[in-house]
């Protein structure tokens, strides 16, 4: 017997990919396709809000990115820039508390700080929790979770999974229970690879900035066809 899902994932990540392609597709600048799928957040966000998903993780710009070329970064970070400063409110009336994923300290100018003062305002809000990664590598967080544990001392016998996970950016977050990537490819790109050992994967060739209601409420019932075992049987 197959034993469905029957509540709704209470952690969902996401990759956006498809950007690019989005724009190419309709001869635009590929910074167009950033823009665009940057204005589709705040609906998606709703809308998992609205299923009953208690986090939602999105994946804005890996450690990697940096090497894109210098003027699709600098885009991005305006892009980040402008949300943090233009959507903050409207997420807080929407009780939605925002989190951050990531490096903060190689971000341009005050934005670090703008991004603290977000979380701060948001902090105490009781609908879902957005977590926005930015600068963010699975690889990067965990050696720098390994750093912090040599630099206080911690003795080895008091190393274990939930301790080392407490460590992690995630720390006190569930893990995803559902990942899903739009755009067409099947890869984690050094997504919450720790965090991801038992999530459900889910890949769409739908790009970010089509993927809408109808796609996530497709994604949600996939998930809810999973049989999670866990390692058990
Ligand atoms: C992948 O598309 C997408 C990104 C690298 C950035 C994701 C950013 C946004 C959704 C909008 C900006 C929002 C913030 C908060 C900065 P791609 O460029 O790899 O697309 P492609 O695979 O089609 O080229």
């Amino acid at each position: 017997m197959v034993s469905k899902q029957v509540s709704p994932p209470l952690h969902v990540a996401v990759i956006m990919d498809g950007n690019g392609r989005w724009a190419r597709k309709r001869g635009l600048p590929r910074l167009l396709g950033h823009k665009v799928g940057g204005e589709n957040i705040r609906p998606v966000v709703k809308v998992f809000a609205g299923m009953g998903v208690k986090y939602l993780t999105l994946y804005a710009f890996s450690t990697e990115n940096w090497a894109r070329p210098r003027i699709e970064v600098a885009g991005l970070l305006r892009l980040l820039a402008g949300k943090v400063d233009r959507e903050t409110r409207a997420f807080h009336k929407e009780n939605v508390r925002l989190m951050h994923l990531g490096r903060l300290d190689r971000l341009p100018g005050k934005l670090g700080q703008r991004i603290e003062a977000a979380i701060e305002l948001t902090r105490n809000n009781t609908g879902i929790t957005l977590c926005l990664a930015f600068d963010y590598g699975g690889r990067d967080e965990i050696v720098r979770a390994v750093r912090d544990i040599v630099n206080d001392e911690i003795p080895p016998e008091k190393i274990d999974r939930d301790s080392f996970s407490l460590r992690l950016y995630t720390g006190g977050l569930p893990d995803p229970d559902l990942i899903i990537r739009t755009g067409g490819e099947m890869r984690l790109s050094n997504f919450l690879i720790w965090q991801a050992a038992y999530s459900e994967l889910y890949f769409t060739p739908v790009l970010w900035p089509d993927f809408g209601q109808e796609e996530v409420e497709e994604a949600l019932a996939k998930y809810q066809q999973r049989q999670r075992r866990f390692g058990n049987v």
